[in-house]
């Protein structure tokens, strides 16, 4: 990067003899100039304020942080100088919605003293042309060493009373269903356990969790979320409904602190996203582009999968994980070979061999199996420090034959480690069960973090645990395993940096369908909310609506119809993707499952067509290396009506398209399992007329015929 420097203030040397200086502003622009940023310091106080097309989007908004240790980083503030940049490269994801993707900003560096304690920090801006993001930067200049966050202060001021699809803050889970309101109404609309809940996770009845999406009143879209979380606790915003004001509102520790710091070191990215066009957030790649090239020198290793797994049958019942019910006193005192099995026990070897033959049958990368190992009998709520050992399997799970028999039929397993919260215990066992991995060949593992943290008031969301969850991807490369953490931190791109992190849930899936049944907008709105950060395993492809039809106890409904489920794995951006239902569910829809294996899980290429948060999304994928294209429709409870245009086909060649649509009597309540499958002639000039039905979609393959 090259920089001119715009300003340099003439300072003593020492910096000791400064006192605040008057504002200097500086502004940028992006490379196309439509977004703007302007910082300065106004009353010794950090400001900065972004436009886009002269429209604002963050007023101005001042900057800092509290210590905990120490004078705060507030205010007393001077501007150094001002330095700026520009930057444009093209990178090459290891895997992703498109095989390059071009990173181009201008950058501005606004370096303050603060005199009165003789210290220094910098904040960073990159303006790129679908938003921003800034971070404080904390050189060592040998007065501050180590710190503590108090808080972080970073105030996002806006324009007007926008329209927000957000869900509750909390430290610990992301698994609530989104509510759209105005932001003068999150206080009335937040959910009553929070402003009730006198525990620790209680943080504001007005907070809520990044990624925000939200929508002006004359057309801007703005979503505010965070880059390259390292080291750092996660970010939630609260909102000041008086002045209409975000701040962030970091994580705590057990000791109440936000962080502990030594220089030279910086804060994640806070990023805000604008456009006037729906779609530019869903195809923006600021998140990406904020975090850090790949660290590893050989990613062969790294490859995305399409699976099935032991899984469905246990969410939805009548199956368990465990092998018994007799609770065990502390791992390896249960006699295992003594102890009634009661008979539920779904990671048995017959049930795995069939999921492995419909794998293999139907094409698929591997079988995940949970409640292979023993543990599962008193796994949850009793905040046992030494549940698992991550390395035992039940009697009844032969490792070694599973193995053989999977590879034999060109199928791996699926590695399962769920952690219970224990953190502290996964660690200690975390070699042995990634050599565990390697001995019998399993190349990922789902990962899980359930219940509370041990060690005990750490919350999921804090700089211990967002070190931790690094720390295990980190280590599964040494392995060359590839990791899908349920549970863990929001993601923020880190996928860029360690691509063997190839999913994660943090948020509500496909399994709430099972328990409650989610809102019949959410897959409109998580694409441009939780999705922003990275991939998530959402284990779609449930074509078996009715809970009591699989479980006569269960009381769940899927709010969706099985064409939108087919739509999912297009709109639902992951490398990684399940096919969720249980083989006896496909082999009756054979026509419409032919979807699922078709689909391509890595593109060349991805488009947005239509998009609205909340209504509807469009997407169409092109299929890496190949000339195949895949459209899915998602809806909310209105349906959609589509007009595609399919002018991004290969001018030169012929396709034919299958469209798996809702039937006209489709309805994601009353009549979900209907749809309709048809065949047509397509080319580049072509339009395509389509209709979702409510709580439906569409999906569409396409595929060269000369
Ligand atoms: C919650 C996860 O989201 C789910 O997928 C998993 O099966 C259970 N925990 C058990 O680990
Ligand atoms: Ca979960």
């Amino acid at each position: 990067m090259k920089y001119i420097s715009l300003s340099a203030m003439a300072i003593a040397m020492a910096g000791m003899s400064l006192v605040p200086a008057e504002a200097h502003a500086a502004r940028i622009s992006s490379p196309s100039g439509t977004v703007e940023l302007n910082a300065e310091v106004v009353d010794s106080i950090p400001v900065y304020s972004v436009t886009y097309k002269g429209k604002p989007v963050i007023l101005p908004s001042k900057l800092g942080l509290e210590l905990a240790d120490g004078p705060d980083m507030m205010d007393g503030f001077c501007q150094t100088a001002v330095e700026t940049g520009a930057f444009d490269e093209t990178w090459h994801p290891v895997w992703g919605e498109n095989s390059s993707i071009r990173n181009n900003y201008s950058e501005l560096l606004l370096k303050l003293d603060q005199p009165r304690c003789y210290r220094k920090m910098n904040i960073r801006f990159r303006v790129y042309d679908d938003g921003i993001g800034f971070r404080y930067e904390f050189p060592q200049d040998g007065v501050l060493t180590y710190f503590i966050i108090k808080d972080e202060h970073s105030q996002f001021a806006m324009a007007g009373d926008h329209t927000a699809w957000w869900i509750a803050g909390d430290y610990d889970t992301q698994e609530y269903d989104y509510t759209e309101s105005r932001l003068s109404e999150i206080r009335a609309k937040m959910p009553e356990a929070i402003c009730s809940n006198a525990s620790q996770t209680l943080f504001s009845p007005t907070g809520v969790q990044t990624s925000l999406q939200m929508k002006t009143d004359d057309g801007l879209y703005i979503n505010i979320h965070e880059a390259a979380l390292v080291d750092y606790s996660c970010m939630h915003l609260n909102y000041d409904d008086r002045n209409m004001v975000f701040e962030s509102w970091l994580t705590p520790d057990a000791q109440g602190n936000k962080g502990h710091l030594q220089t030279p070191c910086h804060s994640p990215w806070r990023t805000v996203m604008v456009s006037d066009d729906a779609r530019d957030i869903l195809a923006s790649n600021l998140i990406l582009n904020l975090n850090d090239p790949c660290a590893y020198d050989d990613t062969s290793w790294i490859h995305p999968v399409k699976y099935v797994g032991v899984w469905w049958e246990m969410i939805a019942g009548p199956k368990e994980w465990s092998y018994t019910n007799a609770p065990s006193v502390r791992i390896n005192n249960l006699d295992y070979t003594t102890v009634d099995c009661h008979g539920k026990h779904s990671a048995n070897n017959d049930n795995v061999k069939k999921y492995i033959d419909f794998a293999a049958e139907h094409g698929f990368d591997q079988v995940l199996v949970e409640g292979w190992n023993i543990g599962w009998e008193d796994w949850f709520g009793h905040s046992k420090d030494y549940v698992f050992d991550f390395t035992t399997p039940y009697p009844d799970f032969d490792i070694a034959m599973l193995n053989e028999y999977a590879q034999s039929k060109g199928v791996k397993l699926m590695m399962h480690h769920e952690t219970s919260g224990s953190v502290r215990n996964y660690e200690r066992h975390m070699k042995d069960a990634y050599d565990l991995m390697n001995k019998y060949g399993y190349n990922s593992v789902k990962s899980g973090y359930v219940g509370n943290m041990i060690p005990r008031g750490e919350h999921h969301y804090g700089q211990w645990l967002n070190n931790h969850y690094l720390y295990a991807v980190t280590e599964a490369a040494k392995h060359h395993i590839m990791v899908n953490a349920h549970e863990a931190v929001r993601p923020t791109g880190l996928c860029r940096t360690y691509p063997n992190l190839i999913g994660n849930e943090s948020a509500r899936g496909t399994e709430y369908e099972a328990f409650a049944g989610n809102k019949p907008f959410h897959t409109t709105v998580l694409p441009f909310t939780r999705l922003q950060g990275g991939p998530m395993d959402y284990t779609p492809g449930i074509f078996e609506m009715d809970m009591k039809t699989v479980n006569p106890d269960g009381n769940g409904h899927v709010n969706s119809t099985l064409a939108r489920q087919l739509a999912l794995y297009v709109t639902m951006y992951s490398p990684l993707q399940m096919a969720a239902d249980v083989p006896e569910v496909y082999n009756r829809y054979l026509d419409a499952f032919q979807f699922i294996k078709d689909v391509a899980v890595d593109w060349d290429k991805s488009l947005y067509l239509e998009a609205e948060p909340g209504r509807y999304i469009v997407a169409a994928r092109k299929a890496k290396g190949k000339d195949d294209w895949f459209i899915g429709c998602t809806a909310n409870e209105d349906g959609h009506e589509s007009d595609l245009k399919l002018d991004f086909l290969d001018k030169d060649r012929k396709y034919e398209a299958t469209i798996y649509a809702d039937a006209d009597d489709a309805n994601y309540l009353t009549n979900p399992q209907a749809y309709k499958i048809s065949k047509k002639k397509v080319s580049s000039k072509s339009n395509l007329k389509l209709k979702a039905t409510p709580g439906g979609g569409y999906a569409i393959s396409i595929k060269p015929i000369d």
